[in-house]
């Protein structure tokens, strides 16, 4: 099986606190990874991680297969360039165009006429199915649902290998959540493209995952698929499924694709 991330017994200690204590698994190619948990637990900081933006206090972390710890600060600036990473916030920039957000990196990284960056700005948008209509907008302009569409176009406008997704569905309505949902799954199917998933939206996890893995206080309570997760018998889990549960055990006819 070939990974695109892998974390070894990973800790990360922070001013004498530990924020992740041995976190291990696998990210298999092709397939969406999610990572729940409440808020605190330590998913945001596994991203930073992922991205070589923070060092494990002890254990590895794989990125493609390449040890990050093992690499040159050029070497590791080259892997993170196959990374599309959409931010917690969106943190699209204010004061750009949604084509100057979407192709940002080939305006400030490469010689690209802007004509050629609009072009590559309108495919990345029809990815996620906006249009041209789009393109000239200020993000002051657009609802929450497509800010949020725009920061996964600008995620995928340099083709990567791996998106990170941290809380895709935080702020949105319950319909619009699953509007981005469905387009995360879409993303993956269509492209192939490797996903990690950061979210305490429960439906969205367990609709959209291949597998799962429930943090609490830096450490992995359960991994598994979202039927085995559901499933697991452990106070916490089926706590923190809550009532929850009914209503997910009712949609596993219902996913997505
Ligand atoms: N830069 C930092 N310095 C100190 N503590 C941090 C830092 N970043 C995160 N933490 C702490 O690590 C824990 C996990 O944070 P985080 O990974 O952001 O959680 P989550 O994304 O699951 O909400 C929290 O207790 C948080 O306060
Ligand atoms: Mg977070």
């Amino acid at each position: 099986m070939d990974f695109v991330v892998r974390l070894e017994n990973v800790c990360k200690e922070i001013e004498g606190r530990q924020i992740l204590k041995g976190i291990s698994f696998n990210v298999p190619k092709g397939k969406i990874f999610s990572i729940i948990g409440g808020s605190g637990s330590g998913k945001t900081s596994i991203t930073k991680l992922i991205v070589g933006l923070w060092k494990p206090t002890k254990g590895k972390v794989y990125l493609f297969g390449e040890d990050l710890s093992a690499l040159t600060f050029g070497e590791l600036d080259s892997l993170r360039k196959r990374i599309g990473y959409v931010f917690q916030e969106g943190a699209l920039f204010d004061s750009l165009k949604v084509w100057e957000n979407v192709g940002f990196y080939y305006l400030e990284h490469t010689n690209k006429k802007p004509k050629e960056i609009r072009e590559i700005a309108l495919e990345k948008l029809r990815l996620v199915n906006l249009d041209e209509s789009v393109l000239d907008l200020m993000p002051s302009e657009l609802s929450g649902g497509m800010k949020k569409r725009v920061a996964i176009a600008r995620a995928m406008a340099t083709e990567p290998d791996l998106i990170i997704y941290d809380e895709p569905t935080s702020g949105l309505d319950p319909i619009t959540s699953r509007v981005i949902d469905r387009l995360v799954l879409e993303l993956n199917r269509k492209t192939g493209i490797t996903a990690v998933v950061v979210t305490h939206d429960m439906i969205s996890a367990f609709s959209i995952s291949d597998r799962v893995i429930l943090i609490r206080k830096g450490e992995i309570v359960v991994e598994g698929t979202p039927e085995e997760v559901l499933n697991y018998e452990s106070p916490f889990v089926q706590e923190f499924i809550g009532e929850m549960k009914d209503c997910l055990t009712g949609m596993k006819g219902l996913r997505y694709d």
